[in-house]
């Protein structure tokens, strides 16, 4: 099955040319060697009901899994988990847990992100840290349930 997927980036600052998105092209380019085909991708600001009408966007324009990398942390715009939850069909906890667990060998730090996955429209939702290398990280520490994932959000038929 192709994986067709979506990249949000979601920075203030970014999304204002303050500075460059890394974490958009640092995420496109693990899609890449997973051959997952990327279909769509956004740099916007810490905006909920922004982040809620491009992930609904990226899921209508048929993006099965929808990486989104930023607000997950304590800073006062930081309202990624929030504005996924206000539309999700079902949260999938796992990832959270495993993300933060993983992550937690790498950096002390990891117990302040809020990263979740979630299955919104028909579409897998993965929602990362803003730093770019943490964000492939916990990407990576996911990836083998990514497939499977995609498939029964999409309502695919699978062999288990
Ligand atoms: N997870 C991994 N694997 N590697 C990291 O460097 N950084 C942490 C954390 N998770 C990090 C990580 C830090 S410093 C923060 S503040 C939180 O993710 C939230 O990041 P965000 O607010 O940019 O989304």
């Amino acid at each position: 099955m192709q994986i067709v997927c979506g990249i949000i980036t979601v920075s203030d600052r970014a999304s204002a040319g303050d500075y460059k998105d890394l974490g958009g092209p640092a995420l496109k380019e693990v899609a890449q060697k997973n051959c997952w085909q990327v279909l769509c991708e956004a740099v916007i600001p810490d905006d909920a009901a922004r982040i809620q009408e491009t992930i609904r966007s990226f899921s209508k324009q048929g993006c099965g899994l929808i990486l989104v990398t930023g607000g997950t942390g304590i800073g006062p715009r930081d309202v990624t988990p929030e504005a996924i939850r206000g539309i999700m069909r079902v949260e999938l906890p796992g990832f959270g847990e495993v993300m933060r667990a993983e992550s937690m060998k790498i950096t002390p730090n990891a117990i302040l992100s809020r990263n979740l996955a979630a299955v919104v429209d028909d579409s897998l939702v993965i929602a990362l840290p803003g730093k770019p290398s943490g964000a492939v990280e916990c990407l990576g520490f996911v990836a083998g349930a990514i497939p499977h994932g995609v498939a029964v959000a999409q309502r695919q038929p699978t062999s288990c």
